[in-house]
């Protein structure tokens, strides 16, 4: 009896042993003595758009990593400011995490759009390596000094085109036709580059915008054109692919400063792994989105590639307060990118 007692004794030890070598310990709240934080997230990605998924999930992974310590919310489709007054809110240090273009990082670091600029990447992969470069590590700590903590610029959602009754081929095609942009200059150069009428506009009023032609049309990704269901209002895509949509997440520096070191680790390594996810599902969710676009009535056409490209090589010399040459130096850091892939 003695003998099984025991033998039971150590199995019950080895299976807890077992149980919690395969969890990763994070100390709990009350016993690290942290402080628990609530942060809201704001972004321009409604609920059914992959990004906003990718963002819940990241939360969510933060808060059971933390056990409920961080409280990341996450505020879709524009509930709260988006674009250039959500980065206001992150520059003027409010518990805040913004997720938008790179645009509007750019308002405070020019050179942040030089990096995204347009017909620059050919693939998600040559950008990815690009925001690894020391040349972006740069621009990020010029970013940390105005107190802006970048804590990703990998959320991709696919390569813009246009979106427009109209089918469009060269340049030409463009000429008159109002497309909607975001609000940024980048993109206004770059539309008006490629011979359209550029319109900004929030993408919340871009639905009723085409209905009541305010624009003709717009400029995105596959994956804003069927999570959004923009589809429903216009029904043929040219593929121009002339810009990568990114989204950069970014928090206030004095908050990032103010988390403990444990709360800082499992933030950043969570949106790190979030972005990864992020990406992988996009690629493959943007084939199934062509297929079930086509299925829905919308059509596709190439373009001449060559002749916007030409086109949109303007814009690089367009920006005073780029700094002179980073058109250069963008280049330089994609040839070696592209040795190495
Ligand atoms: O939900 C909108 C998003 O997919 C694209 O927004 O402003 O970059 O065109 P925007």
């Amino acid at each position: 009896m003695k003998k099984i007692f025991k033998m039971l004794t150590l199995l019950i030890a080895a299976t807890m042993l077992f149980v919690s070598c395969g969890k990763k310990e994070e100390p709990a709240a009350k016993e690290s003595g942290e402080k628990k934080v609530v942060i809201k997230l704001s972004t321009k990605f409604v609920q059914d758009e992959q990004t906003a998924k990718s963002l819940v999930r990241v939360a969510e992974k933060i808060k059971e990593r933390s056990n409920g310590n961080i409280d990341i919310q996450v505020y879709a489709g524009g509930q709260l400011p988006i674009g250039k007054d959500s980065m206001e809110q992150v520059a003027n240090g409010a518990n805040w995490i913004s997720v938008d273009g790179l645009n509007f990082i750019g308002d405070y670091v020019p050179d942040f759009n030089a990096i995204n600029g347009p017909m620059l990447y050919k693939n998600f992969d040559e950008y990815l390596a690009m925001t690894k470069s020391d040349l972006v590590k740069k621009l990020k700590n010029e970013a940390e000094e105005k107190g802006i903590k970048v804590l990703s610029l990998d959320y991709l959602f696919g390569f813009r085109s246009m979106l427009t009754d109209k089918v469009v081929k060269t340049p030409a095609d463009l000429e008159g036709v109002k497309v909607r942009v975001p609000n940024s200059q980048l993109y206004m150069y770059t539309l008006e580059a490629m011979g359209a009428n550029p319109t900004p506009l929030p993408f919340t009023e871009v639905y009723s915008g085409i209905q009541q032609g305010v624009v003709d049309g717009l400029e995105g990704s596959l994956m804003t054109i069927y999570g959004t269901k923009i589809y429903e209002v216009r029904k043929n895509v040219s593929l121009t692919n002339h810009l990568l949509g990114v989204s950069a997440v970014s928090i206030s520096k004095t908050v990032w400063e103010g988390l403990s070191e444990n709360q800082r680790t499992i933030i950043q390594e969570e949106f790190d792994a979030g972005a990864r996810y992020n990406n992988e599902v996009t690629v493959t969710l943007e084939k199934e989105y062509r297929v079930k676009l086509e299925e829905l009535g919308v059509m596709f056409n190439e373009v001449d590639l060559p002749s916007f490209n030409k086109q949109t090589s303007k814009v690089f010399s367009k920006f005073p307060k780029w700094t002179p040459g980073i058109y250069d130096q963008i280049e330089k850091e994609l040839e070696t990118i592209r040795a190495k892939q």
